[in-house]
């Protein structure tokens, strides 16, 4: 799918990653329609590109469903937006689970549902998910991201084959710790067990490499960590047991902790 001339929806353009990704659409010369919660933020960055904005909380049922009327006509839909849902499920109320679920995962389907029609009676398009490697290995004090990126991988893998030989692919990359910016880098911490980080440049190279090949999966980390989520993505009880042994609570912890108000 080419990106030059395409109109382009991007979710959590307010955030790290899709401020990055924005960035490169316009360079690439897409049509963009912008969509965050905060008119604020948004604003400035629709000068920037000459792009469109709509405001929408993807908390809220009613905004996605609005959001994907007045983005009718969406070529490419990068759902990248999404909470950190870091911290144990013990500690989460039922109306935060409700907004872990709702943001994460209910809106990237529910996006990809009502736009990608369009797109096949087009006979062009792409769907793009920003998921994590979270969504392939479990970690401690994670269950709720784990759960949402899990699904995502889900959603994406099967959906692509639901649209094979439609001219609409599907795509999902997910990433690892990313440095410099983003809901990693906004903590200040270390990486648990220090494991390396990738740039925010490696991960937008994944995203436009996804579209342009149309790849099903695209895993942006170190070799070292893609190997180990592989491992623990099938071995899930030895993967538990060397993520103890590596000692990275309290990283863990500190991590949880600044991202405690994000839920
Ligand atoms: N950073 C990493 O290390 C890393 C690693 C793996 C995967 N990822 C994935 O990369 C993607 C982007 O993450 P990031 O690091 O850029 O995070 P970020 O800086 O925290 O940005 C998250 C974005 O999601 C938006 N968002 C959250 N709740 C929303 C809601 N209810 N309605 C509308 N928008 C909402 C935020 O809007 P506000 O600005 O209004 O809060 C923000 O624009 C996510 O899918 C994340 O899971 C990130």
């Amino acid at each position: 799918m080419h990106i030059a001339g395409a109109t382009v929806l991007l979710t959590g353009v307010t955030g790290g990653i899709g401020g990055a990704i924005a960035a490169e659409m316009a360079a690439r010369g897409a049509r963009l329609i912008l969509t965050g919660r905060r008119r604020e933020a948004l604003e400035p960055l629709a000068d920037r590109y000459g792009a469109r904005t709509i405001l929408a909380d993807l908390a809220d049922a009613d905004d996605v469903l609005r959001l994907t009327e007045e983005a009718a006509g969406t070529d490419i839909l990068v759902a990248n937006a999404a909470l950190p849902s870091s911290g144990d499920l013990l500690d989460y109320t039922p109306a935060q689970i409700d907004r872990a679920l709702a943001v994460n995962l209910r809106a990237p389907a529910v996006l990809a549902r009502m736009l990608a029609p369009g797109m096949v009676d087009r006979g062009r398009g792409h769907v793009c998910f920003v998921g994590s490697l979270s969504g392939m290995a479990a970690t401690r004090s994670s269950s709720l991201y784990n759960a949402t990126k899990f699904g995502l991988r889900g959603l994406s893998l099967a959906f692509r084959q639901d649209l094979h030989g439609t001219g609409v692919g599907v795509s999902i990359v997910q990433p690892g710790f990313v440095r410099e910016l983003g809901m990693f880098a906004d903590t200040g911490s270390a990486t648990p067990g220090g494991v390396r980080t990738v740039s925010p440049r490696q991960v937008v190279k994944g995203v436009t490499r996804a579209i342009e090949r149309d790849v099903a999966e695209i895993n942006v980390a170190p070799l070292e960590l893609r190997l180990l989520t592989r491992i623990a993505s099938q071995f899930p009880g030895f993967a538990e047991r060397v993520q103890r042994r590596a000692g990275a609570e309290k990283t863990m912890d500190a991590i949880v902790a600044a991202q405690r108000t994000a839920r």
